[in-house]
């Protein structure tokens, strides 16, 4: 574990733990601010990502953009965020059980150096590897759950959204109770630990 964001950056931009550093542009390590207190987590960079090395850059990371605006917040000021796997999977496939479980050390150690208070996982991947292997995302998404004193959250990835527009109502009241909940906490001031 290391007690530095240099010291723990620099390693993780130099792994190679599994074969996804093969092909890399970038190692997407995250982006945000290191003292929010609300933390997303998604599943693993796309080709934008890979080729500019910042999590949800695309088009599903537009619309990440807009439904956090919506809500008072922004990715560089008030919240961070992160994937399970930090080098892109060819084709964009699921991050394989291996990839992830030999990644997962480096999220383990941001989750440790910000504290969040709330984790919002974008997606099914992430959702089953941070909140429960059996998540059912369709139905459980919105719901907070408390793991070790932190509230978890799943809402549906933005790419899903893109694909199904329909879904993106049901997706924003995802982001109207995250709102809630950090108004609840009185835990939207960044700066404040
Ligand atoms: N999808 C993800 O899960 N993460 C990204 O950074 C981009 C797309």
């Amino acid at each position: 574990m290391y007690q530095s964001w240099e010291e723990l950056e620099s390693a993780c931009r130099n792994c190679q733990k599994c074969g996804l550093c093969q092909d890399r542009h970038h190692v997407v390590f995250g982006v945000g601010n290191r003292k929010a207190k609300v933390m997303f987590v998604g599943e693993g960079p796309g080709e934008n990502e890979d080729l500019q090395g910042e999590p949800f850059v695309g088009r599903g990371g537009q619309l990440l953009d807009k439904f956090l605006a919506a809500v008072d917040l922004d990715r560089k000021t008030n919240v961070y965020i992160a994937n399970i796997v930090k080098c892109r999977p060819p084709q964009n496939r699921d991050p394989s059980p291996d990839e992830q479980e030999a990644c997962i050390p480096w999220l383990r150690n941001q989750f440790a150096l910000i504290r969040p208070r709330i984790v919002v996982c974008l997606g099914r991947v992430a959702a089953i590897r941070i909140m429960k292997p059996d998540i059912k995302i369709t139905k459980e998404h919105g719901i907070f759950l408390e793991k070790t004193g932190t509230l978890m959250m799943a809402t549906l990835h933005p790419a899903a959204l893109l694909r199904n527009p329909g879904q993106k109502p049901a997706a924003f009241e995802d982001f109207l109770q995250l709102r809630e909940k950090i108004d609840e906490l009185g835990c939207d001031i960044a700066q404040e630990k």
